[in-house]
């Protein structure tokens, strides 16, 4: 039986650092354990909330219900052909240490993801991207444990109907899977994805032959730290708001009114801004409200140096959404969930 910790201090479970108790808390290493805890809630009538690196949440108060802290561990080769391995990654697992693992056994594609805080499991929730690479596109597929039933099911790459830091387990089956594990086809000859442009840059004057996954993750690595806050020093949850995409009609007035702004092409009709540009267009960067501040090297990511409150920090995203509505006419989405 795992042990159910009440009246539980969250702040070193959250990388954004925000003091706030859990009514009870509970780490999980297996699937029974995991079924046990889930047990607990319904019995005692507990609303929850599953935590993995506590990466991408903000904790607005104390949570009252049971946090269950996904702590399964182990890495398993399931298949091979001549081109791929099929991994499968238990989802309490770290997400760097995986990228790690892999680079380490000449396992390759995850290598742009690198220094991704928080956990495997988590990570197929929101399709984690960056530097040109999603993880939809290295997901085989996926086991989840059905909240209420218990059950174990295995979900498809297309079952879970990844989109841009959006899939399945955020709408139409949100709060209803618990992921369990997450099984990777990854490639036995390295697969360079160079197309981000400051990464491209890193590489320039090197033939693409020449350069390896490790040289990738290693780039990665640079320029991540260049531009955004070690959570381990500056509590931070990344990006606090997704790019925003808008129709092209939009864009095209906004573009006449602002010819830097930057953005990138998605469909025909539609284009993702750089909410980024637009909180630092609008004056923020660099700004601190009530402890709560917009880092100065990415307007996209708000810190929390002083580990005020989870209300603190969203008091400073809303004057944030509403003065980027006011300049720009554009809707920012937070990216963090927020609880309770
Ligand atoms: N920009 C500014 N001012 C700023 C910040 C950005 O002008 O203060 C401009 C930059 O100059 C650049 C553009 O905005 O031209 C985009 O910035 P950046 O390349 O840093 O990427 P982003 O679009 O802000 C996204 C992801 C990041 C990911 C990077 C790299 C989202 C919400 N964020 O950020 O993901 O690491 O691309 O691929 O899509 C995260 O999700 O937590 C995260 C860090």
């Amino acid at each position: 039986m795992p042990l159910f910790l009440p009246q539980f201090n969250l702040q070193k479970f959250n990388t954004l650092a925000v003091p706030a108790l859990a009514q009870y808390f509970v780490s999980v290493k297996s699937d029974d354990e995991l079924r046990e805890a889930l047990a607990f809630a319904r019995t005692e009538n507990l609303p929850l909330l599953l935590l993995g690196g506590g990466s991408n949440i903000v904790l607005r108060d104390d949570f009252p219900g049971l946090v269950v802290h996904i702590k399964s561990q182990g890495r398993e080769v399931v298949a091979e052909n001549d081109d791929y391995v099929w991994l499968k990654v238990a989802a309490g697992e770290n997400w760097h240490q995986l990228v790690e693992y892999s680079l380490d056994n000449a396992l390759y594609g995850l290598e742009n993801l690198s220094l991704i805080p928080g956990s495997v499991g988590a990570a197929p929730i929101q399709n984690i991207g960056a530097y040109g690479v999603e993880i939809k596109e290295l997901v085989a597929e996926l086991s989840a444990l059905n909240i209420r039933s218990g059950l174990s099911v295995t979900f498809t790459n297309e079952s879970c109907r990844f989109a841009y830091r959006d899939s399945i387990f955020k709408q139409a089956l949100k709060d209803q899977y618990v992921i369990t594990s997450v099984t990777f086809r990854l490639h036995k000859q390295p697969n360079l994805n160079l197309t981000y442009p400051a990464l491209g840059a890193a590489f320039a004057d090197i033939v693409e032959a020449e350069i390896t996954p490790q040289q990738v993750s290693a780039a990665v690595i640079r320029i991540r730290q260049s531009k955004l806050p070690d959570p381990a020093i500056i509590p931070n949850v990344g990006s606090f708001f997704k790019n925003p995409v808008i129709a092209h009609t939009q864009f095209n007035n906004l573009k006449a009114r602002h010819p830097d702004i930057v953005a990138y092409p998605v469909s025909e009709n539609q284009i993702k801004l750089a909410a980024g540009w637009l909180i630092d267009k609008a004056g923020w960067r660099g700004k601190e409200v009530g402890g709560a501040v917009v880092h100065a090297q990415q307007a996209l990511v708000l810190t929390n140096p002083l580990k005020v409150s989870g209300a603190a920090v969203l008091e400073l995203a809303e004057l944030i959404k509403q003065s980027v509505l006011e300049q720009f006419s554009v809707i920012l989405e937070m990216e963090p969930r927020t609880y309770p």
